[in-house]
């Protein structure tokens, strides 16, 4: 029988071999981030920081989200077929689209309004996914220039357009945007009208959010971001800034009748005829949703479609977008390239549109969670992510490149 001791010493021995206090991280952000594993963290930080209003214009979907949810649920069916003992000693993501190399199939989404989420905004996206080497599609609605944009960023840049009434503004945005080095024009075809998106409404939201006592209470309770939004420069339409006709954002306005008041509803395919005799390069048009569109996009000789819902914002009840990538790859897949948008929140769900047939996914919400938890870093965080699951994703199944990356391999 050991001694006491002996005893003692043993279990000391024992406890210190167990024990280990990871290092105590000082930098908050740094802190944040380590606990921040998935999309959905990012989510749930993003909605402790952020005042509930900026959340639910983020987070939220048009009239009762079926759409939204439907996007995400939509990859949640599909399983994979994976396949063993295949050497994926050396797994491979890259892919090309519109002719450019890219370091895996993914382009981030446009998102208006960006710097309600941080004050760095469109520049702090642009410059992560420029050190990612993806596409940044920058949003018509943007919160930082055309111009600002570029001068931060030399990675591939896309720029999204709304048609407004005054055709003049569409064709000087265009312009610019192609002086401005952009390579790709996404024409954004689903916003006729503005959806109707219940929690903005509730709450009475607009764009700058307006300080009433609600607001102000939210503020308070919210006081990293109250700070940093009181002491950047004021939010606005940067891409009109300084022209009154169409309003530049210097007064708070409620999206809704901002888009419903500037945009053409009477937009149609002429137009996409029209846009494409103002822009020489390669033209997505974002927000097709059925496979009779995709035909027509193919004839009318774009390059790419997105295949988007705008997320769930515009029409509740509109298919989830993935259900619709192998009816519409089978029907023109080959006269155009196919993006998948919408419920993107795992690199796992972009193998799965991938492996269906799409040529890369969108993503918009993710990094404007990651973006709102963390800033700059927080966007840098969920690329490298989605980066290290598609990598994963694509070794578990089998697949060491985008080419091998076919329909077999999900059910
Ligand atoms: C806050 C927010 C703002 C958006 N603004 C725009 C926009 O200005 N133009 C556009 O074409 N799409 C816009 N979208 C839609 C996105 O481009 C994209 O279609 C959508 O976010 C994809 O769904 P996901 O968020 O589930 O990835 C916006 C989406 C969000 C969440």
């Amino acid at each position: 029988m050991p001694g006491l001791g002996s005893r003692i010493r043993t279990r000391i021995e024992t406890l210190r071999s167990v024990l280990h206090f990871r290092p105590i991280e000082l930098d908050p952000v740094q802190r944040r981030l380590a606990r921040a594993v998935s999309v959905a963290d990012l989510r749930r930080l993003a909605r402790r920081r952020l005042p509930r209003g900026v959340f639910d214009y983020i987070d939220g979907g048009a009239e009762d989200e079926r759409t939204l949810a439907a996007n995400s649920a939509a990859y949640a069916r599909v399983t994979f077929r994976p396949r063993v003992l295949r050497d994926v000693g050396a797994v491979d993501p890259s892919t090309t689209l519109l002719g450019r190399p890219l370091p895996m199939p993914m382009v981030l989404a446009p998102t208006g309004f960006t710097r309600i989420a941080d004050p760095e905004g469109e520049l702090a996206v642009a410059r992560a996914a420029a050190r990612a080497g993806l596409p940044y599609t920058l949003s018509t609605l943007s919160t930082r220039s055309i111009e600002e944009v570029a001068a931060v960023s030399d990675g591939p840049k896309w720029f999204q357009v709304y048609v407004w009434r005054d055709r003049g503004l569409v064709k000087e945005m265009i312009d610019r945007a192609a002086r401005a080095g952009y390579e790709a024009l996404v024409l954004t075809v689903d916003t006729a009208v503005f959806g109707r998106r219940d929690r903005d409404l509730r709450r009475g939201f607009s764009l700058p959010p307006k300080i009433g006592l609600e607001t102000l209470l939210d503020g308070v309770i919210h006081p990293a971001w109250t700070w940093a939004f009181v002491r950047a420069d004021p939010i606005r339409f940067a891409n009109v800034s300084g022209q009154e006709a169409v309003g530049d954002g210097s007064d708070a306005v409620s999206l809704a009748d901002y888009i419903n008041s500037q945009f053409d509803p009477t937009l149609s395919w002429h137009d996409v005829e029209w846009i494409r005799s103002v822009w020489d390069g390669p033209l997505v048009l974002k927000g097709i949703q059925t496979v009779d569109d995709a035909v027509l996009a193919a004839e009318a000789g774009v390059q790419a479609i997105a295949l988007s819902n705008h997320g769930g914002r515009q029409l509740d009840s509109a298919p989830a977008t993935l259900d619709l990538v192998v009816p519409v790859v089978d029907a023109v897949g080959d006269r155009l390239e196919i993006i998948c948008d919408g419920g993107v929140r795992r690199g796992s769900d972009i193998v799965k549109a991938v492996a269906l047939g799409a040529r890369a996914c969108m993503v918009g919400r993710a990094y404007l969670y990651a973006l709102g938890a963390a800033g700059e870093r927080g966007v840098d965080h969920v690329l490298r992510s989605l980066d290290t699951d598609v990598r994963r994703t694509m070794a578990l199944i089998g697949a060491r490149s985008i080419p091998l990356l076919t329909r077999d391999l999900v059910a």
